[in-house]
């Protein structure tokens, strides 16, 4: 039994993702999760919500509403949006929770002491009405280069200048209008990753078996330019984790926080302690996963993320744990992914272009999206989504080949031979043939789900379900039990053994599907089938057996072409 750590990057607080953001993380760790699970392996399957940071702050006001309390109300939206879509956290946890508080500033502590921080005096913007500094983008006014009233701190969207705070004309907040704007001399900590540029060279270099897409990210940032920069992790903001050298004050950071993205992934470790606190468990039940010293050298860490966070979890997260000089687990394999599209164009959570997570669930039940997302999923480029493609693969893959077998067996079963597995015949040359080639693919769908191949594992599962119904249609137990009804009892005892193979085997991608099918069958024998000839005699001779609800309906095309329109954009 292996010990598998699985990470999930984790959602910021403000707002509700689209399935692109879904696809692109916890979609296809909860899918691994699961096949390890099912394999026997023992699973640890963390994600939470990521509240810290001026983002978070900002819709807080929007809402008007507290940023404590806004945080509070998302993180349970989340939560529950993530459980409707089956995703099976072991914990979904907070960073702002008092464990990651305590983490963040043990990690700059120790940082400190290992002479890895410095103190930097910068120049920034201080709103005197809003009592805060500005970050250069909530700061807008004139262009000095084209005119344009509504040019940002940091770049004029009309001209594309690259612009400075102090470059524009007639600046205001845009928090609150204020022109009342002065400059102000602040102080921030930086980490100084320079120093830590090669460690990070040689263990990024021994990473040979990462997918391109994750190393070619991790060396551009490396090396381009001027390599990798030393980076701030302090901010001037009231929400985030305060900063301080563990559990003492740092002379001169009063007032300031921690930059998000330096507390965020320490919450994969924080929120590993939340899951132990909420189960009434001690330090040594989260440690045995994070601490090589106590524990987790025989743990496997793997990270799933989108690609635009790959910078932060090759370069900036391993920072911090190597610049520690603690035995804290480093990620061991970093699957990430390209951007799915919706539509001819992109997702847009600022437009509410596409579907997002609470509608999806609104029209459709999750093994819907589940399966088309990751049978689609962005993994060698990016990918997309249309109403046709959604349409096809649901109405194809999932009503007329899994739904149609499995109630077309159990529908026949019943009507000619009562509703237990009947005894007759014995297996001849078609069933022989079958298994064998089941055998052969179950391997292969093995080798494909172990590698986080998504969607060359989800197109075998897909060709599993095929060659059973390419059995059923050359096999013919409709035809055969009139003129040798014994033959046809061996038939359907292999057919019905058959359903309980596909819902083991489907459970990570179609869960609900395939618990409904289980349960149907009167089994609670989730084995996986290491031995397919044992598994497909599993379900005895006299076993009772019901006909399940219909797994999945058809999407029609008036459907198809309400949602296209309704999806299109303002998101109400
Ligand atoms: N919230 C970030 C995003 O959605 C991901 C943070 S992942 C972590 O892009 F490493 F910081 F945890
Ligand atoms: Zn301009």
């Amino acid at each position: 039994m292996a010990r598998i750590l699985i990470t999930s990057a984790i959602p910021y607080i403000n707002g509700i993702k689209h399935l692109g953001n879904l696809v692109g993380s916890q979609l296809p760790a909860d899918l691994f999760a699961r096949f390890c699970r099912a394999r026997g392996d023992e699973v640890m399957f963390i994600c939470a919500t990521d509240e810290h940071g001026t983002p978070a702050e900002l819709a807080a006001a929007k809402a008007g509403k507290p940023v404590e309390d806004y945080c509070a109300e998302m993180h349970e939206v989340q939560k529950e949006l993530a459980a409707g879509f089956r995703l099976s956290f072991d914990h979904f946890g907070r960073s702002s929770s008092q464990r990651n508080h305590r983490l963040t500033q043990h990690f700059a502590g120790v940082l400190a002491n290992n002479g890895l921080i410095r103190e930097v005096s910068e120049k920034q913007v201080y709103s005197i009405d809003d009592k805060r500094f500005l970050p250069d983008r909530y700061i807008e006014g004139t262009c000095p280069n084209c005119g344009y009233t509504s040019a940002r701190g940091d770049q004029c969207d009309n001209c594309t200048k690259q612009l400075d705070p102090t470059d524009l004309i007639n600046p205001h907040s845009t928090v609150s209008g204020s022109t009342n704007l002065e400059v102000r001399e602040t102080k921030h900590l930086y980490l100084m990753q320079r120093t830590l540029r090669d460690k990070l060279e040689a263990w990024i270099d021994s990473k040979t078996d990462w997918p391109i897409l994750t190393t070619s990210i991790a060396k551009k940032w490396l090396n381009d330019g001027d390599g990798l920069q030393d980076r701030g992790i302090t901010r001037d903001l009231y929400w985030g984790i305060p900063v301080k050298h563990g559990d003492q004050p740092w002379p001169g950071m009063e007032g300031k926080v921690f930059y998000v993205w330096f507390d965020a992934p320490i919450e994969y470790i924080a929120g590993t302690a939340e899951w132990a606190d909420a189960h009434g468990l001690d330090n040594a039940a989260w440690e045995r996963w994070w601490r090589t010293d106590k524990g987790a050298s025989d743990v496997t860490y793997y990270q799933f993320m989108g690609k635009d966070n790959v910078p932060f979890h090759t370069l900036s997260f391993p920072a911090t744990i190597l610049g520690s000089g603690e035995p804290w687990k480093l990620v061991d394999y970093l699957k990430s992914f390209n951007y799915l599209n919706y539509d001819g164009g992109q997702f847009s959570t600022s437009r509410g272009r596409g579907v997002f997570m609470d509608q999806a669930l609104s029209i459709l039940p999750s093994d819907y999206w589940r399966w088309w997302l990751l049978s689609h999923a962005p993994e060698s480029s990016d990918a997309e989504f249309t109403w046709e493609n959604f349409q096809a693969s649901v109405n194809k893959d999932l009503a007329d080949v899994l739904g149609n077998l499995v109630s077309r067996v159990t529908k026949f079963a019943r009507a000619k031979f009562g509703e237990t597995i009947p005894a007759g015949g014995s297996f001849g040359a078609q069933e022989t043939a079958l298994i064998a080639d089941l055998g052969t693919r179950i391997k292969d769908y093995e080798g494909y789900m172990a590698a986080m191949e998504v969607r060359k594992a989800a197109a075998e599962l897909r060709g599993i379900w095929v060659v059973g119904n390419e059995y059923l249609q050359s096999a013919a137990p409709w035809t055969v039990v009139k003129t040798d009804p014994e033959q046809a009892q061996a038939m359907i005892r292999l057919a019905i053994n058959l359903i309980r193979i596909y819902a083991i085997l489907s459970q990570p991608f179609i869960p609900d599907a395939s618990a409904t099918m289980m349960s149907a069958l009167n089994s609670t024998d989730w084995t996986w089938p290491n031995n397919i000839s044992e598994a497909i005699r599993a379900l005895p001779v006299d076993h009772g057996f019901a006909v399940p609800e219909n797994l999945f309906r058809k999407i029609t095309d008036e459907e198809r072409a309400e949602w296209q329109v309704k999806f299109s954009g303002i998101r109400t």
